[in-house]
């Protein structure tokens, strides 16, 4: 069987390790891409030659040249700048836009066919900016940050149960961003309502811990930001793509009506497979949380705004 080719952009710590995780977990062939000269080709030789000790097939290539990236099944874009402490992921719109929108239009000329999997911050706002670079159906364009912030909300969630953070289903909804909307309502442990579980001052804490998860790891590193949890993420959407599961999985996705949201990307459930984002889920929401999700959402259309793509 033909395996599927994924191009990662940039070789960063996230970037490397989402085609690590990829080729080792045998998802597919990886063409990692970065500007810098050597970077990409030496992490992919370096990866190559842990294939015999990892036992695993799948090819990981480098390059300079997004020539090598054409056909691609899913364009995985990683690259930009990270924060540092004391930024936000606002403060990164404008230089990271620019990188973005020409890596973009490089990908989506060699691969006209791919899903787009956005992961460079400002999440949101990069994803709606690779959806008018590119040219896709919006479908074809998602972004990773939902995974992410419900499994730090999860993570969060089993340390104050004690239980095992698999056991914990979580989900974060809004822009990847300092609106999140955690739905307690909607966690669980083992089937288990949450809020049955832990005081409501308790979920509330956890809740701003969630928001406040990037930064918490950004000032911790110093120099950069997470990225063993967001590869994971982004690896969970790319598998989930490549191999049609149909899985919901929280992504930032082009809303046309759901959750009362028009003509925008945000963070909400959504079924990937071959083809990207099939269906928006629709969970109930009390009513402070849908204004926040409004809230959210609506500081993502102002930012984009800002770009005036
Ligand atoms: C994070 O949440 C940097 O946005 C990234 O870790």
């Amino acid at each position: 069987m033909k395996r599927s080719k994924v191009t990662v952009v940039g070789a960063g710590f996230v970037g490397a390790t989402t085609a690590q995780r990829l080729v080792e977990k045998e998802i597919a062939d990886v063409v990692l891409v970065d500007i810098i000269e050597g970077l990409p080709q030496g992490k992919a030789l370096d990866m190559m030659e842990s294939a015999s000790v990892e036992g695993f097939s799948s090819k990981i290539v480098g390059t300079n040249r997004y020539e090598d990236t054409a056909g691609s099944d899913v364009i995985v874009i990683t690259a930009g700048l990270a924060r540092k402490p004391g930024m936000s992921r606002d403060d990164l719109l404008f230089k990271n836009a620019e990188i973005v929108g020409g890596i973009v239009e490089a990908c989506a000329k060699h691969s006209p066919q791919a899903v787009i999997v956005m992961v460079t911050n400002p999440l949101d706002v990069m994803t709606w900016l690779a959806f008018k670079k590119s040219g896709f159906p919006s479908e074809r364009v998602v972004g990773m940050a939902g995974e992410l912030d419900s499994a730090r909300y999860a993570y969060f969630l089993a340390e104050a149960t004690g239980c095992a953070a698999k056991d914990v289903k979580a989900i974060v909804l809004g822009g990847h961003g300092d609106q999140m909307v955690p739905v307690p309502q909607h966690a669980t442990v083992r089937g288990k309502p949450i809020q049955e579980l832990l005081e409501a001052a308790t979920i509330e804490q956890i809740n701003q811990r969630a928001r406040d998860g990037g930064a918490e790891i950004v000032k911790l590193l110093k120099t950069g930001s997470a990225f063993y949890a967001p590869s994971s993420s982004a690896v969970k959407m790319v598998r989930a793509i490549l191999q049609d599961t149909g899985e919901v999985i929280p992504s930032c996705v082009y809303l046309k009506g759901a959750y009362g949201l028009n003509e925008v990307y945000c963070g909400v459930p959504a079924r990937l497979g071959r083809g990207g984002a099939r269906q928006v889920v629709e969970l109930p929401l009390t009513e402070d949380q849908k204004k926040a999700l409004h809230a959210s959402a609506e500081d993502v259309r102002q930012n984009f705004l800002k770009l005036k793509v």
